[in-house]
């Protein structure tokens, strides 16, 4: 629609119809079935509901087009509505959790994986997807790390950025592009206890370094949409956080596009207890410009009098010009039905399914059991033997029965496979300890259900389940040659059942392909290629924890381990068991020491690090150097080591490549005590690693300034 006709129209809205458009609700307000993914409170009152905006939750388009076509024929002006889902990790076929895609350092891969979920997602009439969630994480009690990108804030940004390419595509026209809605906006991951909806006290220097670079990469792309995060930041709640939305996201990051609020957060003010009623609920979300109001009635009760009682019409019509812009620019004035007429590839998914899972599981450990062999006699056991609940949580409508289970996709590469599941009530420790005598390997499969990570799923106890620690006990006691292999939508501590088995697997929740691609990375007919994005601690009381430890007053260094005034646990090491940027290969890499193109860094200069990779083995495989950085003085305390740079280099077997990174000084910036994030003239250290603490070489650069 041409910019005039939308502008009239517009005009043509009454109060009520204005307000409207900011009103979210789930499908069955229309009498649809959906997705319910939060508290239901009282949404939309049935006589307004002819004139809302937007609907989330919808599953299958024929439920879109009765809603539309209801909608519509009862609508006064008859726009459109939109329709918003979480197409998180997929929609119908189902990818890796975010946290595993992390894993696979890829940003092609994962704009590849987001183009593929909006095709599918965009057939069933979806316009808007709450994704990509760009919390910064440093705490895996929170069950939401399983949506992230992990707890380094470069990759997070360029991770977000790719999964915005990869919806929003390079015109909203094509109707197989989803409009993106970046998460949480901001500081949720920083939950105190790892308890999700927990207060938050962030610093503005962690805040701007560590929080916002990922949002300001998702608005470089052009994300179309932001989300409210339930938290609190500066101690008024985001959703009504009027200075750090207008001087920061609209401000400082330049957003000019929807600001919706988390599902009921404006509602949820009250229970801040910052709201007395729904009025001054609305009226502090919208002073703060939230645009629309996801599942609560605050805005259809009581925003139509606020705007008339504080004379703020022009701030409405704004907001509601928000919402008609992104309908007309998703053509559905022309087509309230995109999408629906497109066609989908199936095979190409499973394709990109398989591939992206190969991609994000993560070898840990491997002392020579690995790969197996076809001949071998192999005992698959455990509570996720035969599992298909690998989908993870937010897999939309991925159905997990039509998952390969681990113990399925074994069956066709493994002929000599017994297979025993394990469940509390019907164990059979004798039957085990046989099936372990008799085996050659044991592969002990184990870890989360999807209920127990996400949304409201933190734990205190990140170890696994009793009873899978008495088994892998068991199966220690008679064959040492054991392979754990867990399931997690997070880090766990593995520092108790470590010692107990020869390699361990960390397959996060795969999706789709889990089984087939599992028994391929087995078999070594695919090799592993993931990386940690997030440290596994060794014990829950180090948490929070990141690689990126600050440099402090007595930090403990390989001299003073003996000293008594040191920052140390009694009780356990200060490091990770797994740190991040760990994963191993089957295939056997070396790498040349770094080199320098020029041993000072000039203003508005850029030098080159070169390293050259050798695949030593007989096996295709996948590098990933690592370069982190030490800036050596700082106004500021900064991290003792911080990922600066990192690429996957693809070698056959003998093949050597010669790898260059180019570092420009904004690379080397961090934010200052004045907030400005800048780059101090002076020394900084580089280091090359295969993760933050394995470093295989180290140079130094003057940054000349
Ligand atoms: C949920 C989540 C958010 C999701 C929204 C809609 O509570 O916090 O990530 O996108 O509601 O389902």
């Amino acid at each position: 629609m041409e910019q005039t006709a939308l502008k009239q129209l517009a005009s043509r809205l009454s109060l009520e119809e204005k307000v409207g458009q900011l009103v979210q609700v789930t499908p069955d307000f229309f009498g649809n079935q959906g997705e319910i993914t939060g508290p239901l409170r009282q949404g939309a009152d049935q006589q307004k509901l002819y004139q809302i905006g937007s609907v989330l939750g919808t599953h299958r388009a024929q439920e879109v087009q009765q809603i539309q076509e209801t909608y519509l024929a009862n609508s006064r002006h008859k726009i459109p509505l939109l329709f918003m889902a979480d197409v998180i990790h997929g929609y119908e076929t189902i990818f890796p959790i975010p946290l595993a895609l992390a894993s696979s350092f890829d940003s092609e891969l994962i704009q590849k994986v987001a183009r593929s979920s909006a095709v599918e997602a965009t057939k069933e009439g979806i316009h808007v997807t709450f994704s990509p969630m760009a919390d910064y994480v440093k705490d895996p009690r929170w069950g939401r790390v399983l949506e992230s990108n992990g707890e380094d804030v470069r990759l997070s940004t360029e991770l977000t950025k790719a999964y915005v390419r990869g919806y929003q595509g390079n015109d909203l026209k094509d109707e197989t592009s989803l409009a993106a809605c970046v998460k949480h906006f901001i500081g949720y991951g920083a939950a105190e206890g790892g308890r999700d909806y927990n207060t938050v006290d962030l610093s503005d220097i962690e805040l701007y370094q560590n929080y916002l670079p990922a949002f300001e990469g998702a608005i470089s792309e052009g994300v179309r949409l932001v989300m409210t995060s339930f938290n609190s930041i500066h101690g008024v709640p985001v959703t009504a956080n009027k200075t750090l939305i207008q001087t920061v996201l609209r401000g400082k990051l330049g957003f000019e596009g929807i600001l919706i609020s988390d599902w009921a957060a404006i509602a949820e003010l009250k229970d801040h207890r910052v709201a007395e009623n729904s009025r001054e609920a609305a009226k502090k979300a919208f002073e703060a410009s939230v645009d629309i109001d996801m599942m609560t009635d605050c805005y259809s009760q009581e925003l139509a009098d606020l705007v008339e009682e504080t004379e703020s019409m022009e701030a409405l019509d704004a907001a509601v010009w928000r919402v008609l812009q992104l309908k007309n620019e998703l053509g559905l004035f022309e087509n309230p039905y995109r999408g629906m007429k497109t066609t989908v590839d199936k095979k190409e998914l499973n394709e990109v399914a398989y591939e992206a899972a190969t991609r994000s599981a993560v070898l840990l450990k491997n002392e020579q059991v690995l790969p197996l062999k076809k001949e071998e006699r192999i005992l698959v056991v455990g509570t996720k033997a035969t599992s298909t609940d690998v989908l993870g949580a937010w897999s939309w409508i991925g159905d997990c029965h039509a998952a390969v289970s681990l113990a399925e996709g074994m069956k066709k590469e493994f002929p000599h496979l017994t297979i025993l599941s394990v469940a509390e009530e019907t164990v059979e420790w004798s039957a085990i300890e046989e099936a372990a005598r008799q085996a050659d390997k044991v592969v002990i499969a184990v870890g989360e259900t999807s209920e127990e990570a996400g949304e409201a799923a933190s734990r205190t106890d990140l170890r696994l389940r009793e009873i899978e620690q008495t088994l892998i006990d068991r199966v220690f006691k008679h064959n040492t040659n054991s392979i754990l292999l867990t399931f997690s939508g997070r880090p766990l501590v593995l520092t108790e059942v470590e010692p107990k088995v020869k390699a361990i697997i960390s397959a996060w929740f795969l999706g789709s392909q889990t089984g087939s691609v599992l028994s391929a990375l087995l078999s070594g007919a695919q090799n592993f290629s993931g990386h940690l994005p997030m440290s596994y601690p060794r014990s829950v009381g180090q948490l929070p924890y990141s690689y990126q430890e600050m440099s402090t007053g007595r930090p403990k260094t390989s001299e003073n381990a003996d000293q008594k005034y040191i920052s140390r646990y009694l009780d356990e090491e200060n490091g990770p068991l797994y740190a991040f940027g760990h994963g191993l290969s089957y295939s056997q890499f070396t790498y040349s020491a770094l080199e320098l193109s020029a041993k000072q860094l000039q203003k508005n200069g850029q030098l080159t690090l070169s390293v050259t990779i050798k695949n030593d083995s007989k096996q295709a495989g996948y590098a990933l150097p690592q370069i982190y950085f030490q800036d050596e003085f700082t106004e500021v305390i900064r991290p003792k080591r911080e990922l600066l740079a990192w690429q996957q280099v693809n070698l056959q077997p003998g093949e050597k490549q010669m790898v260059q990174f180019v570092i420009e000084p904004d690379d080397l910036a961090y934010v200052h005590s004045n907030l400005r994030r800048t780059t101090d003239p002076g020394a900084f250290r580089l280091f090359l690693g295969t993760s933050a603490v394995d470093i295989l070489s180290e140079t130094k650069i003057t940054f000349v300034g």
